[in-house]
């Protein structure tokens, strides 16, 4: 069975912003998600700006209700980097283990992961995951978690009552 959930993607990026870099990387994500027979609503470049990224969170979250937003860029440890303070701005409730689970695996690939500082939460109906910056990146990261990303999603939106496996 095709579930659609609908998606918003931000790209934050100072760069991206100015037009100075091609954002490889919000491609990447509309690519796997679509893939997953997900709809994409929302794509916004935005720089790395900490009210700038969480107002366009509320809004995808409040006014579009949608069920899974994706940010990529401005998790690590330069002084812009402020993705996860703007997310931690809006979230209700910590979703740990998604971040978790994309650094274990990660690891695997470079140490240089244990740099990402990103997180995921929730709020009311929708799920906010951090995504690190680079399309590689990004590939590996989403692409591991799609899946059971795919059955939180069913549980919070009331698709899915349990855990149990069929
Ligand atoms: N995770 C995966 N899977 N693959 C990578 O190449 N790069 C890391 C890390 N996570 C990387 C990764 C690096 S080099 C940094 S600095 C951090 O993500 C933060 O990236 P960002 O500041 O672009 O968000």
């Amino acid at each position: 069975m095709v579930k659609l959930f609908t998606v918003g993607i931000i790209t934050a990026s100072d760069k991206g912003y100015e037009g100075k870099r091609e954002d490889k990387s919000g491609e990447v994500i509309k690519k796997i998600v679509e893939n997953k027979g997900y709809e994409v609503v929302r794509y916004k470049i935005l720089p790395d700006d900490r009210e700038k990224l969480s107002e366009e969170m509320l809004y995808m979250c409040d006014s579009l209700k949608l069920n899974l937003v994706l940010t990529t860029g401005g998790t690590g440890f330069s002084k812009r980097d402020v993705t996860p303070e703007a997310t931690r701005d809006v979230v209700e409730r910590l979703a740990p283990g998604i971040p978790e689970a994309i650094r274990s695996y990660s690891l695997k690939i470079t140490p240089r992961a244990m740099l990402s500082r990103a997180i995921s939460g929730i709020r009311q109906d929708s799920l906010i995951i951090n995504l690190p910056g680079s399309p590689k990146a990004v590939e590996e990261s989403l692409e591991f978690v799609i899946d059971s990303i795919d059955h939180g999603l069913s549980i919070l939106t009331g698709r899915d009552y349990d855990c149990a496996r069929k």
